[in-house]
């Protein structure tokens, strides 16, 4: 039976340890990636002036843009031939954020995962019914393969089809699901329109994460199921859920696994690293990965972090928005731009537009103000609002009502465009 290895049992092991596989990181990124050397030789360093941990703070951010600009494999910091698995999440833009793995990445991934399915409450010989989606979004088969490690037996549901998904959950009587919260709920709606009591549910544990959610929603799924709920954080830059968890012995924020994940808490205006404690954004430096080491990647999660409570390893409180214009819809990542991209496709649309994101009932809805051209007559601006919803949904994978509106209605702003209003409960 598998035993949870939950790393240094002081800190100051934590520490030692974080430093030499640090050293090691600088050195791996320096040597076999040539964006990483050529950031280092423009800061005029070298892997070894990293001392202590704190000389991190003078190696250059790695960012999204980054990411981008070498699409698709070119931060990769091994032979392709030593790559077994590719995923991708939204980038600002049509071009996905693309990450690698090594067959040594996914057991560290795993292993990570099975640590938060164990702090959750999951134990070996339970069932895990994942329904993060399956592809090339982290979620569902980065669930998968850390339930299997931890010795479960999986249900790899995936997301969609609400209602067999409570009939799985009512035939398989998995203790444990992995799911977005939001998603959650729909389910709880599912239940209760097919009749079924979800507190006579078999399950007992459920880990929740991918977007933001809030106190309240915690305790209306842990009361309506009668399961203990907990956080799971992560991102694909970094490895995919699994980054952080919390322990549903005390649910008070999730627990970094910083032996490997270093993080550290920045002001995203200066870029100066805060004191311990203040909020800020959360940057990453992977420890132990090989495919693509990640050297201070800015998340643009703003958070805090604290003390450790159960390890040594310090936790984070929840997410309390981003310093970028990033959305979380259903579940998924969406650029403004990647919105105004589809609206330039559309010759009758004028690129003046607002996003207005609500929560009316159980999940996000989306509505798209934007502006038809001057000399567009109301039956062409009907059709130019159909092809636009029918590409947001394609392509970027949400679905949004479109409200075509005249020349000059959508509101201007002063500098900064303001292009989303965001109308959903806010994270307490
Ligand atoms: O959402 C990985 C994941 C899958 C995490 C399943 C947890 C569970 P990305 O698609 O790259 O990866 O999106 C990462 O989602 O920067 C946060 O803004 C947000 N996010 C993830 N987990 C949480 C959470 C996955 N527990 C982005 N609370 C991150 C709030 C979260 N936001």
């Amino acid at each position: 039976m598998p035993t949870i290895d939950f790393g240094p049992s002081t800190i100051g092991s934590l520490r030692e340890v974080q430093l030499q596989r640090m050293r090691r990181t600088l050195h791996h990124a320096y040597a076999n990636s040539p964006h990483y050397r050529r950031g280092f030789d423009a800061a005029g360093l070298r892997p070894d002036d990293l001392k202590s941990l704190a000389d991190l703070a003078r190696f250059p951010f790695t960012t999204k843009a980054d990411l981008r600009a070498n699409y698709p494999f070119g931060m990769f910091a091994v032979p392709m031939d030593q790559v077994v698995r590719i995923h991708a999440s939204s980038g600002t833009t049509g071009q996905p954020t693309v990450v690698g793995y090594t067959a040594d990445d996914i057991a560290m991934w795993s292993n990570n995962v099975a640590r938060c399915i164990h702090a959750a409450g999951g134990r070996p010989g339970m069932k895990v019914h994942v329904a993060y989606g399956y592809g090339l979004f982290t979620g569902g088969l980065g669930a998968h393969y850390g339930a299997e490690a931890l010795g479960c037996a999986v249900i790899p549901m995936s997301g969609g089809q609400t209602e067999k998904q409570v009939q799985l959950i009512t035939d398989f009587k998995p203790e444990v699901i992995m799911i977005t919260p939001s998603y959650m709920l729909a389910l709880l709606d599912e239940f209760r329109r097919q009749g079924k009591d979800p507190r006579a549910s078999s399950l007992r544990y459920g880990i929740f994460g991918a977007e933001p959610w809030t106190a309240e929603m915690r305790r209306e799924i842990e009361q309506a199921f009668a399961i203990d709920a907990t956080d799971i954080y992560g991102l694909s830059e970094v490895i995919g859920p699994g980054v952080a968890q919390e322990f549903v012995t005390d649910k008070g924020g999730c627990t970094i696994w910083e032996d490997h994940f270093y993080p550290e808490v920045i002001d995203p205006e200066t870029g100066e690293v805060l004191p311990e404690g203040s909020e800020g954004e959360l940057v990453f430096t992977s420890l132990t990965k090989q495919a693509l080491p990640i050297i201070r990647y800015r998340t643009r999660d703003l958070t805090r972090l604290m003390p450790g409570l159960e390890l040594p390893m310090r936790r984070m409180a929840k997410i309390t928005g981003r310093s970028d214009d990033m959305m979380i819809i259903r579940g998924v990542n969406v650029f403004p731009t990647q919105i105004e991209e589809q609206i330039l496709k559309c010759a009758g649309l004028a690129p003046h537009f607002m996003i207005e994101i609500s929560r009316p009932g159980r999940m996000d809805e989306v509505c798209i103000q934007v502006e038809r051209r001057d000399g567009i007559d109301a039956d062409q601006s009907v059709a130019e609002g159909r092809r636009l919803g029918a590409f947001v949904k394609d392509i970027i994978g949400i679905s949004a009502r479109i409200d075509v509106m005249p020349p000059a209605t959508v509101a201007r702003s002063v500098g900064k465009a303001q292009r989303v209003r965001d109308l959903r409960p806010v994270a307490a």
